[in-house]
């Protein structure tokens, strides 16, 4: 499979690469890209119509890297325009609102639609992913807590970082990160760092504790059909205690959701015969 290996200029210590945003419309990735490189914040909304395009320049190490930013508008309208964009990136900023849970929950489909529109070239192996949870200076409408928004992103090897476009938390430390590693990739021969990957627990342990935290009653916790069996019930909730027991798994949120799939299994237990 093709690498997304970036363009080389003549010094073999400067590089070139592009890196795009993601997320739905209003989340703030025009916002963090201008707080990044003008170093101000517009609390007015202004759409981006289609896509932006910038070039900036940082130092990692001894290298320079001349950074290409295509800033993409998340509107469903600008789908035709985004779509011939995604191609040749070597990092993506997965950008969502934490007042807005439907722009956290889009974060699969956002990738979902990439992969598409890479086609065969896709290779996510090689484009490195920061997953922003921006938005925390609003702390009285958030939403979506920090142990959701980590697990997320580090189940599929993805850097979790809090952001404020508005006021400028964590903006440096996360573009910092962005082209550190992107600079790794590019001299790992285009892969991304398996470290990043690393992080002790499984996608079916993450994906688990995710999916009880969004259930919506007893049943669907344990993952059985309204009416099941005690057998049935008992069941579900081995295999899920196995995987979740906080002995063994260390993913953010897992002995939550431990204590509630013993708290489900009890009270279903208490009203089948
Ligand atoms: P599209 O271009 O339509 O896809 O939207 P976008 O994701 O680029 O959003 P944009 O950066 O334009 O920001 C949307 C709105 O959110 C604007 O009114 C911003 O001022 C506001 N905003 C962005 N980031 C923050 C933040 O960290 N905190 C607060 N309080 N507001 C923010
Ligand atoms: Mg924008």
């Amino acid at each position: 499979m093709e690498t997304n290996a970036p363009k080389r200029r003549d010094n073999k210590k400067s590089l070139r690469v592009k890196v795009i945003s993601l997320g739905n419309a209003e989340v703030g990735k025009s916002c963090i890209i201008k707080r990044y490189c003008e170093k101000r914040f517009v609390p007015k909304y202004l759409a981006t119509i289609g896509i932006d395009y910038g070039v900036t320049k940082v130092q990692v190490r001894d290298r320079e890297i001349k950074v290409n930013i295509f800033d993409m508008a998340g509107h469903p309208f600008f789908y035709e325009v985004r779509n011939e964009f995604y191609k040749d990136s070597q990092g993506v900023l997965l950008v969502y609102d934490v007042g807005l849970r439907e722009s956290f929950d889009a974060l699969d489909s956002w990738l979902g639609e990439m992969k598409q529109e890479m086609g065969s070239q896709a290779n996510m192996d090689s484009i490195v992913f920061i997953v922003c949870a921006n938005k925390v200076d609003l702390t009285k409408r958030r939403v979506v807590d920090e142990g959701e928004g980590r697990l997320w992103a580090e189940s599929r090897g993805f850097t979790y970082f809090e952001t404020s476009a508005q006021s400028g938390e964590g903006i440096n430390e996360m573009f910092q990160a962005f082209f550190s590693t992107i600079t790794d990739m590019c001299e790992n021969g285009g892969k991304r760092p398996v470290a990043e990957v690393n992080v002790g627990f499984t996608k079916e342990q993450a994906d688990t504790v995710r999916r009880i935290r969004n259930s919506k009653d007893s049943w669907d916790m344990l993952g059985v059909k309204p009416g099941a069996t005690r057998e049935e019930v008992n069941k579900a909730y081995r295999k899920l205690a196995v995987l979740l027991h906080p002995d063994k798994c260390v993913a953010p949120g897992s002995e939550d959701a431990f204590k509630a799939v013993v708290n489900a299994r009890t009270s279903l237990l208490k009203n089948i015969k």
